[in-house]
């Protein structure tokens, strides 16, 4: 049954600092967050919206040595590239902290101390891989072999990201450390284990039989991680870079990332809240929603909830997770590392003004139930056809029409057609569906209703023509006009969570006003109620202290009576605008998109497809050259020695017509002068092989090679990849030495 509850927390997973986020991010986790919160927040509900930085584990201490630079400067680096690109996006969380916070270390130091104290966790000794040289625990990542699947090189200790199996780094074939190069050794070694078994009957309760309205993705992942059984999970790890244990006889050891990380949420709450952050957790009237990707289910789930439970001390579970599936790019899986992306902040830099378009589409196209992909064509049509033809092309033509026949005042309607009521009518049904699927975390289906409501003005202008009626009916033409302005204002207010730029640029265009909602980011200092405005900006801004009644200050609007305020439960009214309410100047919403554009985009992924091609055959033909082939039958001293092997020197060379691989060699023998017709013109010229000194087997059986008559072999050496050289004598001797 639904809870009701006063409060909502919503959590996005913390991003990784060790590089930028892209469409995948985006999509996956922090674009449904926020249209959730903004929609939220419109309808008067007090909400907390979390993030920060993960600013722990070793991949950040991996990047920092390839870089030459420490660890705390690449989760500089990037921290502020994310931060910049969320907000660039319009993704404005009330806080975004990090894990290398002061407050962090300290909260989740006291968070691992008090489970250490009431002997929640055990401890286990096992083997470890150490480098002996360079004098430390190796984590997997720091371990490079071969591949015992599929036998490449530089394989991972818990990864071959070129057959993409998952291993352990006893199973690496030579292993060495990355550090120093050194064969590891293996060293004991003492951790901190949450035995996760003891929780197996609780979690099955509060998920499996209390959650089963859960995503199937997640459900199901949670069902098989609790069937499957849980083994007691190690907290701690050796390593130079995270929160040290606070424990004695704990030197060298930090809290594994998965550990401090999602007590991060906590931290980064009590950083903005250090007074009230409590009521945001550990109070039943608060709803938890975490947002993730689905390779961080079973954290959020099965892990994080299970520490929380060990803790004690009040602290509320999530009442959902919503996790969704991956977003490929072109039909081909994102990945970092062979920048096989579309970056956040390249995408900011590239589309000015277009933060907007990236949002819809990513929702349009959101990965909810399975894997999803991003094409740059569909980006182009889904903004030309879609948000240029349908969505601002209505705005545009009932803007620009109010201005032509009107002086740009809303016109007052007259009485209303079947017409005119059908389409209004359209609109409270498409914002029941919509409540309803935006409440229950379906994205997707939620823009295609907003979407709707697009459709339903756009269609209803074209079929009334008021462009037409306006030469012989100016009344029924202000009726129009009318309804159409009433849609208008319905779209400044159902895209502010999707579109918020757009349906702000439309608010000014109607110069009227928005509640956009409550939100803390001014910490225990004040709450802010934001009405976003039209022309009046100045009037729409509410502060009060910390704590106040959000309600109360989401009902009144400071421009009441001396502007137009819209908010969330006027949407689908037919009197949203008042009649002699004077329009501010027609602008275009949204701009086609040029192919040119899309083209550049194109362009850069093949480029980066074609290198990745041509590295990966150079990484072939390097395995394939060392390939050798196996020893020939045993031939007897007399066979060997009736080859004739000599030096000689190519006096000429030339290419045999209509061939692609023969040279016609004229060659000094020392006994003679001769042809040799040879298959190398794909590895020399003739001018390379002119004056060069060679050895050839002289006495081979003539033959007659495209009519021309051939005397003797030149001796090359062949490698795996069939890649030839011939063979020369390491300083020039006279032709015809004898080899042998
Ligand atoms: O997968 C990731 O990017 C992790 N950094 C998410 C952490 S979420 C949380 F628990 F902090
Ligand atoms: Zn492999």
């Amino acid at each position: 049954m639904e809870k009701n509850y006063k409060r909502t927390l919503v959590t996005c997973a913390l991003p990784y600092a060790n590089g930028p986020v892209h469409i995948g991010h985006l999509a996956g986790v922090y674009v449904p967050a926020d249209i959730y919160v903004r929609y939220l927040r419109m309808k008067g509900e007090d909400v907390l919206y979390v993030c920060g930085s993960d600013e722990h584990g070793v991949p950040i201490t991996i990047k920092a040595r390839q870089q030459g630079c420490t660890p705390q400067d690449i989760v500089d680096r990037y921290h502020k590239i994310i931060k910049d690109s969320f907000s660039g996006l319009g993704i404005n969380f009330d806080i975004y902290g990090r894990t290398s916070s002061e407050v962090h270390e300290k909260n989740s130091s006291e968070f691992f101390r008090k489970l250490y104290d009431e002997g929640k966790f055990i401890t286990r000794e096992s083997e470890q891989y150490y480098d002996p040289e360079a004098k430390t625990f190796l984590a997997d990542r720091y371990i490079v072999g071969t591949c015992p699947k599929c036998g490449a090189e530089g394989a991972y200790g818990d990864q071959c990201e070129k057959c993409g199996s998952t291993l352990s780094p006893e199973e690496l074939i030579n292993p060495k450390s990355k550090l120093s190069g050194a064969e590891p050794v293996k060293k004991k070694t003492t951790h901190w284990y949450l035995p996760l078994n003891n929780y197996e009957g609780w979690l099955s309760d509060w998920i499996l039989k209390g959650h089963k309205e859960w995503r199937s993705n997640v459900y199901g992942q949670c069902k098989s991680w609790i069937d499957g059984g849980l083994q007691p999970r190690a907290v701690s790890r050796d390593l130079d870079w995270g929160v040290p244990v606070p424990v004695e006889g704990a030197e060298g050891k930090v809290f594994y990332v998965w550990f401090d990380a999602p007590i991060g949420y906590i931290s980064n709450t009590q950083e903005l809240l250090p007074q009230s952050w409590e009521k945001w957790w550990k109070s039943e009237d608060t709803k938890l929603v975490h947002f993730i990707g689905k390779d961080n289910i079973v954290f959020h789930c099965i892990v994080f909830p299970s520490m929380l439970k060990a803790y004690g001390d009040g602290y509320i579970l999530p009442d959902n997770v919503p996790s969704n599936e991956f977003l490929n790019l072109e039909g081909d899986k994102i990945s970092t590392s062979r920048n096989w992306a579309v970056w956040a902040h390249e995408y900011l830099e590239q589309f000015p003004g277009k933060e907007d378009v990236l949002r819809y589409v990513l929702t349009a196209n959101a990965p909810e139930t399975k894997d999803n992909d991003f094409s740059w064509k569909d980006f182009q049509t889904r903004n030309n056809s879609e948000l240029v033809a349908i969505f601002g092309n209505f705005v545009n033509r009932a803007i620009v029409l109010t201005h032509k026949y009107f002086e740009g005042k809303v016109p007052a309607a007259g009485e209303l057609q079947d017409i005119d009521r059908a389409a209004l009518a359209e609109i409270p049904a498409l914002r029941a569906s919509l409540e309803k699927t935006l409440e229950g975390y379906h994205f997707r289906e939620a823009l295609k209703d907003a979407m709707g409501i697009a459709r339903v003005g756009n269609k209803y202008i074209s079929d009334t023509e008021p462009w037409k009626v306006a030469k012989t009916d100016m009344e029924r033409t202000a009726t129009i006009l009318n309804v159409c302005l009433q849609i208008c204002a319905d779209l400044a207010i159902v895209f502010e969570p999707f579109t918020p730029f757009a349906a702000e640029k439309l608010r000014k265009m109607l110069d009227v006003c928005l509640c956009a909602g409550v939100d803390h980011r001014k910490g225990e200092r004040e709450t802010v109620n934001t009405f976003k405005a039209g022309e009046c900006a100045a009037l729409h801004t509410v502060s009060a202290p910390a704590g106040a009644d959000v309600a109360a200050m989401s009902a009144s609007c400071p421009g009441a009576g001396k502007c137009v305020c819209l908010s969330w439960d006027k949407l689908g009214r037919e009197d949203l605008i008042p009649a002699g309410h004077q329009l501010a100047a027609a602008e275009l919403l949204f701009a086609k998109i040029e192919d040119e554009a899309i083209d550049a985009q194109l362009q850069r992924l093949a480029t980066i497809k074609a290198e990745r091609e041509a590295a990966a055959a150079a990484a072939a033909a390097e395995e394939a050259a060392k390939k050798i082939e196996p020893q020939k039958a045993e031939v007897t001293f007399e066979q060997f020695d009736a080859m004739d092997i000599r030096t000689a020197t190519v006096l000429a060379a030339e290419r045999v017509p209509k061939t692609d691989k023969l040279l016609k060699l004229s060659i000094d023998t020392g006994i003679d002068q001769r042809t040799i017709v040879s298959g190398i013109a794909e590895y020399y010229t003739p001018e390379e092989m002119v004056g060069k000194q060679i050895c050839i087997l002289a006495n081979l059986a003539p033959r007659t090679i495209r009519g021309i008559e051939s005397k003797g072999m030149i001796l090359m050496a062949r490698q795996g990849d069939g890649k030839m050289r011939f063979i020369t004598p390491q300083e020039a001797l006279v032709n015809g030495a004898q080899i042998g």
